[in-house]
This record gives C-alpha cells, sequence and structure tokens, in this order.
C-alpha cells in the first residue's frame, strides 16, 4: 500500500468542548480519542510510516502522548487553524509524492476498520471518494447535494433552508487520489460563512473541474464525531456497550453487565466471570475460568486460568498465574507476580514483588522489592522495610521458609531455605538455611507489678488528702 497515505486531522481548538485539554487527547472509555482513531488505520495494515498526524492546538500535549504510544507514526504542524481545507494543504509536503492520501477527522473513534477498509478500496476509483451517513438529527454536519451522480458537500452554515433538510451529511473521511487535489486545493477559498478553508469545498471544485467525486453510506452509529462533551458521553456508552457485547458473545459470563467497564484492549477468554462492580483496562489478559471479584479494578493485568480474585483486588502491571488465589481488599502492582497457585489476602500490598509457587501472604501484609520462592508462608502483619530513604532495597525468602507474625525484614536482607522466623521479629541479617531467626526483646515478667502499682496509687492519694 505504499502508494497510500492517511493523514488524521487533529489540529482543531475544539472549542465546544469548552476545555483546557485538545480535544483528542479527551478520553473514551482508557484511551484519548486519537488512539482509537490510529489504531483502526494500523488494523486494516497501512504501516505507521504513512501515517501522518496534524496537530495544531495544545499540539506539544498531542504530540508528546503520540510519540510515546505511536511512536513511528508522523507529526505535521499546523501553525494556525484556518479550517480542514487549510490543514490538509498544509501537511501537502508530507502527502504529494504518494498517489492516494485517505482523510480522517481526528474526532472519529467509533469508525470501524471495515468502513475504514472499504473507503481505501475507493482510492482511484474516482478522484474523491466521501463516507457519508443518514443522521437522524443531521444538526450542524455538512450536507450531501446529489446532482446526478455528481457529489458535493455544503456545510450547515452556508446552507439553504432547503438543503438544511437533507438528512445525508458528510462523516469526514475522505479519499483523494492526490494528483486531482492538487488541482483544486489551491482554489478552495474562505469565502464562507465561518471565514474558513473547508476541505469539503474540495468536492464542488472537482465536479466543476471535470473530476469525479463520489460517496458511499455507511452506519450512522460510527460516525458520531466528537464536539461536545455530550457526545464524548454518548460515544464513551456507545463504545463501553458494543466492548460488553463483543465479550458476552465470546462466552464471557457477566451477571451484571451494566455495572462493569472494560477497555477496547482487553483480552478476555470464554468462561471466564467477571462480577458486578468491576474495571478492566489496559492491554489486560485474563485466561479461562477465572473469576473477577465485585469492586476489582484491573490495569495492564496478566490473569492465568481459573484465578480467583474474590473481591476488591486493585491490580496494576502486574502478573497472576494459574489457580492463583487474591482478595478480598488487596493492591498488587508495579511488576508484581504470583506464580501458580501463589496467594495474596486481606489487606495486602505487593509491590515489585515475587511469590513463588503455592507461597501464602495471607493477612495485612506489605511485601516490597521482595522474592520469595515456594512453599513460603507469611504470617500476618510481616512487612519488608524496603525503603532506607533513598534506595528501594531487596529482600530475598528462600524455598518452604516460614516467617512469624509481624515479622520485619529491614532490607537488603536475605532467609536461605527452609528458615524461619519468630513472631515480631525485626530481621536485620542473614538467615542460613532451616535456622530459626528470632530478632525480638526477650520477655521479662515483674511478679506482683499490678499490686504493687495499686499500692502505689492508693498511698498517693491518702498523702494528698492529707
Ligand atoms: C467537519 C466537516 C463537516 C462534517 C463533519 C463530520 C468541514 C469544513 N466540515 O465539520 O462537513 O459533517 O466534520 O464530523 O470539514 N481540524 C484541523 N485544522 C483545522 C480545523 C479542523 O486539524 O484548521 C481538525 C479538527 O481537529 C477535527 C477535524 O479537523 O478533528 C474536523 O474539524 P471540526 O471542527 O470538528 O469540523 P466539523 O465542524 O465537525
Ligand atoms: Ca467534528
Amino acid at each position: 500500500m505504499n502508494n497510500l497515505c492517511v493523514l488524521i486531522m487533529a489540529a482543531g481548538k475544539g472549542t465546544r468542548m469548552k476545555s483546557a485539554a485538545p480535544k483528542v487527547l479527551h478520553q473514551v472509555l482508557d484511551k484519548p480519542i486519537i488512539d482509537y482513531v490510529i489504531q483502526n488505520v494500523l488494523s486494516i495494515g497501512i504501516p505507521p510510516e504513512n501515517i501522518a498526524v496534524l496537530i495544531g492546538s495544545g499540539g506539544a500535549l498531542v504530540q508528546a502522548h503520540i510519540v510515546k504510544q505511536f511512536p513511528a507514526v508522523k507529526i505535521l504542524w499546523q501553525h494556525e487553524q484556518l479550517g480542514t481545507g487549510h490543514a490538509v494543504k498544509s501537511a501537502r509536503e508530507w502527502w504529494k509524492d504518494y498517489a492516494n492520501l485517505v482523510v480522517l477527522n481526528g474526532d472519529l473513534p467509533l469508525l470501524k476498520p471495515e468502513s475504514l477498509k472499504e473507503l481505501v478500496s475507493c482510492c482511484g476509483k474516482d478522484d474523491c471518494t466521501v463516507i457519508t451517513f443518514n443522521a437522524e438529527d443531521p444538526g450542524a454536519y455538512g450536507r450531501i447535494i446529489r446532482d446526478n451522480g455528481r457529489v458535493s458537500i455544503v456545510e450547515f452554515r452556508d446552507a439553504t433552508e432547503e438543503q438544511r433538510k437533507i438528512h445525508e451529511v458528510n462523516a469526514g473521511c475522505y479519499a483523494f487520489r492526490v494528483e486531482a487535489l492538487q488541482r483544486v486545493i489551491d482554489l478552495i477559498t474562505d469565502n464562507n460563512a465561518h471565514k474558513e478553508y473547508y476541505l469539503t469545498d474540495a468536492l464542488g471544485l472537482m465536479n466543476d473541474g471535470g473530476m469525479s467525486a463520489g460517496a458511499f453510506i455507511m452506519p450512522e452509529a460510527e460516525m458520531q464525531g466528537v464536539n461536545t462533551q455530550k457526545e464524548l458521553a454518548e460515544v464513551s456508552r456507545v463504545m463501553r456497550e458494543e466492548i460488553l457485547s463483543r465479550w458476552l458473545a465470546e462466552g464471557v459470563r457477566m451477571p451484571d453487565p451494566s455495572s462493569v467497564y472494560i477497555g477496547s484492549d482487553a483480552v478476555l477468554a470464554p468462561d471466564v466471570v467477571i462480577m458486578p462492580d468491576v474495571q478492566i483496562w489496559g492491554k489486560s489478559i485474563i485466561g479461562q475460568g477465572s473469576v473477577i471479584g465485585s469492586g476489582s479494578i484491573l490495569t495492564n493485568a496478566k490473569i492465568g486460568m481459573n484465578v480467583n480474585i474474590t473481591a476488591y483486588a486493585v491490580i496494576e502491571n502486574s502478573e497472576l498465574k494459574d489457580n492463583a488465589k487474591a482478595g478480598p481488599f488487596c493492591y498488587i502492582r508495579d511488576n508484581s507476580c504470583l506464580e501458580p497457585n501463589a496467594f495474596a489476602g486481606k489487606f495486602v500490598e505487593l509491590k515489585n514483588s515475587h511469590i513463588g509457587e503455592g507461597s501464602k501472604v495471607p493477612h495485612l501484609s506489605y511485601m516490597g522489592d521482595a522474592t520469595l520462592g515456594h512453599g513460603v508462608n507469611i504470617g500476618a502483619g510481616s512487612i519488608t522495610c524496603n525503603y532506607d530513604g533513598e534506595h528501594k532495597n531487596k529482600t530475598f525468602i528462600g524455598n518452604n521458609c516460614f516467617v512469624g507474625s509481624n515479622t520485619m525484614f529491614v532490607a537488603p536482607v536475605e532467609l536461605h531455605d527452609g528458615a524461619a522466623t519468630a513472631a515480631g521479629s525485626v530481621i536485620t541479617q542473614e538467615v542460613q538455611e532451616n535456622a530459626l531467626a528470632v530478632g525480638r526483646a526477650r520477655q521479662k515478667n515483674i511478679a506482683d507489678w499490678s499490686l504493687r502499682k495499686h499500692h502505689n496509687h492508693s498511698t498517693a492519694k491518702t498523702e494528698g488528702e492529707k
């Protein structure tokens, strides 16, 4: 497809959003609008080098985002936003050497890859093809004028009363033969109600110049542009319902889908159960038979098969392997991992920690920068003291270690295989294989202490009364 390039227009001010943030960075579920558009183009096999995003308003923020998420996609600047015609023209140096140019409004997150494919397949047939839809409420969309097979567009504010009654409108997706576009792009003027250079004028100009402009109709549902907060909310709702329906159709069980949120990049296997009030974001993957309990929030979580997350687990950038268990009320983050059959229970936080096969951290513990072997049991209330105010230090706990309740591991420190700690120990030194570490003050009992306390108390009182 090297004769084709795609220009995504995202330089507009987005005035109607009434927000300081650039329009295309507003989020639909867990991602900015622009990500959906770029991913859509990539998904039909267009190489990133052939894709450019035109930025301007709030451009520095948009650029920083795109460079991070889609480093191979080209960034072009439109320093002054004088309309969509001006936008395409200001990118001419980039597209002029391709045979075909597809132009997309940057605010169409619901557009489907199939529709985009169809638009691309129109390249070369007409000099210009646009996607249209029949809008229930055509609002301020550009109206499609069909006249003996010739298609042109009139913007709402420039349309006559009669033209405003037309329901077929311009979606903002165009395929141009570059040679034809070159012949008309300089002829577009700002002589209209908006005082803007309209890309949509290119069609009429092509007709006038003996070139051909065509259009095909797609379902309205995909073509909703985001111009206002209300439209953003509506698009988010549609996106969310589409995603939920897709996973239900794939065999995921959800007793109450109306309370569940799943982002578009998550992947769920059949027989996954998603309980009410769950959110699943980012590139999360959930394996067959796993149950995600109520109130859990997963972001970039890799969940194996038959994992049981009872309820209220927050899991970020971490992995739970087959048959692992977590929750209720745990926080697992920053590259932590539960190996098969491992368990992180009630009020447990894991940070950058690796819990070996079958090991258990059942209650009230913090494991930070810790590596646990297999068969380890961590007593309630035990924590790693991993941060000395300057550095994060590591704790190693070998296979089959038994950690007494309320043990403090002052890292860096290591327990070798089979070692144990006495409850309440502060562990500051390495513990040898199979040894017991007792790191606490020896208990001392003071005989008759209570009696003496009472006696002292009553004499003090008598003295005072004198
Ligand atoms: C545009 C179309 C309208 C169509 C509608 C579909 C024009 C003149 N009108 O109207 O026919 O029905 O989309 O949603 O094109 N942009 C720039 N630079 C600019 C101006 C805009 O990059 O100077 C970008 C915006 O960021 C946006 C896209 O172009 O992503 C469309 O601009 P917008 O202002 O939303 O156009 P609409 O008024 O919606
Ligand atoms: Ca728009």
